[in-house]
């Protein structure tokens, strides 16, 4: 089962964030790497996923260094994004490397936390989350607020690392994972464990068919999800 029933919720938290920390100089080049920039690709298509919603604020949680958060101005010019983070060296590193031109105004950043999220009820169109639901330590309570402040008619979106399920390439991706990216990002960004708990944290995590459930529970009539890149990923849809 998932991981929040093996430490407490604090230490969690404590463990993310300090994690998080140490690796925020390094985290964009790594991904990159590691994910052969397929993460770009992954990015995309769960931001196309808001094409219905071009205006008015959007808030990305777990954001991070910012990289949906850009994406997500990228794709409409006249939309704005709340980006929330509670591990602030992981901001102010997406805010040292923003682009100069225009969008860099339509981004705020805001170091809070997503289980209990700085904003106001009813506020956002749309709410994503890209490879941060696996991190929180309260995944109910995380979709509780994530529905909390979404308008009625507003879109939920969760990108999340998955199990591949085909017998041929799960292996494969299983060496990859707990072997070869340990060891390559160990090196490259010099905190081995932050990527071992990469690792087990995608082990551990919930079935696409359980967060669906969760994502329901919490009170999204309207719910699905798609596999991506051999279900790599998923992108987990909720409509309020
Ligand atoms: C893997 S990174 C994802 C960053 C970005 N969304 C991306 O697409 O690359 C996960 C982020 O979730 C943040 N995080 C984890 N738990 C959080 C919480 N309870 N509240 C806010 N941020 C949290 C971490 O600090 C980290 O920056």
């Amino acid at each position: 089962m998932a991981v929040e029933t093996v430490q407490s919720a604090e230490e969690k938290k404590k463990f993310v964030r300090d994690k998080f920390a140490s690796i925020s100089n390094k985290y964009d080049f790594l991904n990159s790497l590691l994910s052969l920039r397929v993460d770009r690709y992954w990015r995309w298509v769960t931001t196309r996923e808001l094409k219905g919603f071009p205006e008015g604020a959007v808030l990305d949680l777990c954001a991070g260094t910012l990289p949906l958060a850009l994406e997500l101005t990228r794709q409409a010019p006249k939309r704005t994004v709340v980006a929330v983070d509670f591990c602030e060296d992981m901001l102010r590193s997406g805010l040292k490397s923003l682009p100069s031109d225009e969008r860099r105004n339509r981004i705020g950043a805001v170091c809070g936390d997503g289980e209990e999220i700085p904003a106001a009820s009813e506020k956002f169109w749309g709410v994503t989350v890209a490879f941060g639901v696996r991190n929180l330590a309260r995944t109910e309570q995380g979709l509780a607020e994530m529905y909390r402040v979404l308008k009625p008619g507003g879109k939920l979106l969760i990108l999340e690392f998955s199990r591949p399920r085909n017998v041929f390439f799960k292996p494969v991706y299983n060496f990859y994972l707990n072997r070869v990216l340990p060891k390559v990002a160990g090196l490259v960004s010099g905190d081995k464990e932050a990527y071992e708990y990469l690792a087990s944290s995608i082990a551990n995590f919930y079935e696409p068919e359980d967060l669906l459930a969760m994502i329901k529970e919490a009170g999204f009539p309207k719910h699905y999800c798609r596999p991506l890149t051999m279900g790599i990923v998923t992108i987990y849809i909720g409509i309020k």
